[in-house]
């Protein structure tokens, strides 16, 4: 189906599944632990050996020599795959550093061998027996020091952004010079690491040339491709299947060195084998948030109407890599005639930078966010007031381009309002309560909303039951059960007539998760295959399809009422379908909005923050699933309580790896530090983003947290951190 108009009334608008509060179809499986994680999937190949991955002790140079004969001798021992004896491996979708193969060494815990065993304890004993003989070379660690050699660059392939290495609207160094009231300030946001509860894990087994992943995986179609690049075979050999994730965030938007050294150690062992990447591997094998200096700089008049405002951010990477892109939603979030846009990338030789959670947008309003913050208080406006002097229906860079739909101001007066804003003290370090000096803070919340094409094939059987497949993911985010809502609603059924199977390659390719576009593709591709359904339906009965009803779990054309299944009945009836995109989303700007309010306590002696209440007002067109939408912005909110706070890799800039590898010494928020937490959504859909009328939220709850509490640090204690995160060290 292509989706080139905007939706009218549809069947999805009836809302007697979709919209409501549902609890998920999976969470009964989760809760009783029943629902098979990669590393569990024990029942799907038999005699499984286990694979212990070794990691490159260097960060950059060259593995001479291997010595894998006392490892290969211990007990238990299967095979020793190293990274000599295999040539180097091709690339997988924006994988920037080779994966495995060959003797150079990119960055610290490149995988340089895998070691198959009967049990774990074996293989992981046997690993530590490999002697590896490195020639090691002199690597660039340290953002600050190579950000003076940095390079402009666009944002390339990366995940959807549109940033060019410089964006120029008007003359903003004019604009700048001549404007009454101006801000010219520096931020930073270190490197992050997606710290997902399942790490990285794959069982692999071979069937002659053909190969099956049971992965762990947001994108199973750029997956399975990617596999059959790396390894250089036909597409059509490879399967992944991946129905449960314990987390992604970004991190599992690629193929990663367990798939690659579950697959060569299971060819180099003649059996299935599984590798899950250790602690200390996700933080340095894998990809992690880069760190980016950000420029900020703001020129308004004095009655607070921005007329230049330029954000340029350096970022560093491995050669092949890419920015963060954090100064997109400086494009869009604010009006003002004279605007620049930059980014830079330095050539840095730590692990791999890409994507993670509301990339881009996540360390740029952190910084953006603060500069609104000190421009309303040069200004003398309140912030809240000042972001809604400034707000754009179009998009301020090409003017002919409205947004489908955008709702900012919506979102700040309602939360200004819920939050008791007009009760705040605007001159800081006033309020105190005990020991604690307390604050409130703001900020806006932005996300762009991409549409990317999705498949989905819908099987109605005898029994009246429908069945869902697409290679959609579920990573935690409530998939199945939107989707559930959806083919629910569209073929008239209770939503325990629908089963959901999600996450295998060999389903119709779906979007995938990922960039918060996960549930309104996935739910359109739904609708597109469901719409076919009805049509065969129809026709199997010999009615108009025009004229059918379906509700209830019947058919219903006139005064004939049929049962769904009775359809059905000779051979069951299947459809499939996927939504396509016109250039709706070239003609309009499609966006989420947000407004984040965060009250803080900072402990007057000692510096503490802490937490004491949140707020988030979203704007992302229909909620298709309110509890589990809710649940994706208190996560959102937690991890942007996590950047603002506590959340960083701690480079050793000698040796150039992650330091804090591990849950021990990377700091997330627990349940101790996240207080009362409230979620509204604007009552609201947007015709021009998919049938579903549906945005992506998922990433939204992040997006502008981190500086709204750092502005309520500063409304408590009067101290502008404008680096992150807000340790206590910065406050004193
Ligand atoms: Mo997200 S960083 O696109 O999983």
């Amino acid at each position: 189906m292509k989706f080139d108009t905007p939706a009218g009334t549809n069947p999805i608008d009836q809302l007697k599944v979709v919209g409501r509060a549902t609890d998920r179809i999976d969470g009964k499986y989760k809760t009783t632990g029943t629902a098979p994680y990669a590393y569990e999937r024990h029942d799907v190949a038999p005699n499984q050996a286990y694979g212990y991955v070794l990691g490159a002790g260097i960060a950059k140079g060259r593995v001479r020599a291997i010595d894998a004969g006392a490892a290969t001798r211990a007990p238990g021992v299967l095979a020793v795959v190293t990274t000599l004896d295999t040539p180097k491996l091709g690339l997988g979708r924006m994988n920037y550093a080779t994966l495995f193969g060959g003797a150079e060494i990119q960055h610290y815990h490149q995988a340089i061998a895998v070691v198959v065993a009967e049990t774990f304890e074996q293989a992981r004993a046997a690993a530590f027996l490999v002697r590896v003989d490195y020639a090691p070379e002199a690597g660039r660690f340290d953002l600050a020091a190579e950000a003076k050699s940095a390079k402009p660059v666009g944002a390339g392939s990366g995940e959807g952004s549109g940033s060019g290495a410089e964006d120029r609207t008007g003359d903003f160094e004019g604009a700048f010079a001549r404007a009454p009231v101006t801000l010219d300030e520096t931020y930073t946001t270190p490197d992050e690491s997606h710290a997902m509860m399942e790490p990285h894990a794959t069982v692999a087994a071979w069937q002659g040339d053909k190969l099956t992943l049971w992965t762990s995986n947001q994108m199973i179609a750029w997956g399975k491709e990617s596999v059959a690049k790396i390894f250089g075979i036909p597409k059509e050999n490879v399967r992944l299947d991946s129905p449960y994730v314990g987390g992604g965030f970004g991190g599992k938007l690629f193929v990663r060195a367990d798939a690659v050294l579950a697959a060569l150690g299971a060819r180099a062992a003649g059996r299935p084998v599984k590798v899950a990447l250790t602690r200390p591997l996700v933080a340095n094998n894998t990809t992690h948030r880069p760190a980016t200096l950000q420029r900020v700089r703001i020129g308004a008049t004095k009655d607070g109407v921005i007329t230049a405002i330029a954000h340029e951010s350096t970022s560093g990477n491995l050669p092949e890599g890419r920015p963060e892109t954090a100064v997109d939603q400086t494009k869009l979030l604010y009006a003002g005639a004279n605007r620049l846009t930059a980014m830079r990338l330095a050539h840095l030789d730590l692990p791999e930078g890409n994507a993670m959670r509301a990339p881009g947008e996540a360390p740029g309003l952190m910084a953006l966010e603060i500069a609104m913050d000190e421009m309303a208080e040069k200004l003398g406006l309140d912030p809240v007031e000042f972001r809604i002097r400034n707000d754009t229906q179009v998009d301020p860079g090409k003017p002919e381009r409205p947004f489908s739909h955008r709702d900012l101001v919506g979102c700040l007066r309602l939360g200004a309002d819920r939050f008791g804003w007009a009760r705040r003290n605007p001159t800081p370090g006033q309020v105190r309560d005990g020991h604690w000096l307390v604050g409130v803070g703001m900020a806006a919340g932005f996300r762009n909303n991409l549409l990317t094409k999705s498949g989905a094939r819908v099987r109605l059987d005898r029994a009246g039951t429908v069945t869902v497949e697409t290679d959609m993911t579920d990573i935690g985010t409530g998939s199945y059960t939107i989707i559930a809502q959806t083919a629910a609603e569209m073929m008239g059924l209770p939503l325990d007539r629908v089963v959901v199977r999600l996450g295998d390659s060999d389903h119709p390719a779906s979007a995938g998760s990922g960039g918060q576009w996960g549930a309104n593709n996935a739910t359109a591709g739904v609708y597109a295959a469901c719409v076919k359904l009805r049509e065969a339906v129809a026709q199997r009965l010999g009615i108009n399809s025009a004229d059918a009803v379906f509700a209830d779990g019947e058919v219903r054309s006139g005064n004939r009422a049929v049962p769904l299944g009775e359809a059905a009945a000779q051979g069951g009836l299947s459809a499939e379908d996927t939504i396509e995109y016109g250039d709706l989303s070239k003609k309009q700007q499609q966006s989420t909005f947000a407004g984040h309010f965060v009250e803080v306590g900072v402990d007057v002696d000692t510096a503490e923050v802490r937490v004491r209440r949140m707020l988030a007002v979203c704007a992302a067109g229909r909620i298709l699933n309110p509890k589990s939408a809710r649940s994706q912005v208190i996560g959102g909110m937690t991890m942007g309580v996590g950047a603002a706070l506590m959340e960083e890799l701690a480079v050793d800039k000698r040796r150039g790896f992650f330091v804090n590898h591990d849950l021990a010494g990377y700091e997330v928020p627990v349940h101790a530090d996240i207080p009362h937490q409230e979620v509204v959504f604007l009552d609201e859909v947007d015709p021009m983003s998919s049938p579903m009328k549906a945005k992506g939220v998922g990433e939204l709850g992040l997006c502008g947290v981190g500086a709204a509490l750092a502005n309520a640090v500063y409304n408590a204690t009067g101290v502008r951190v404008r680096d992150y995160p807000l340790t206590l060290d910065k406050l004193l």
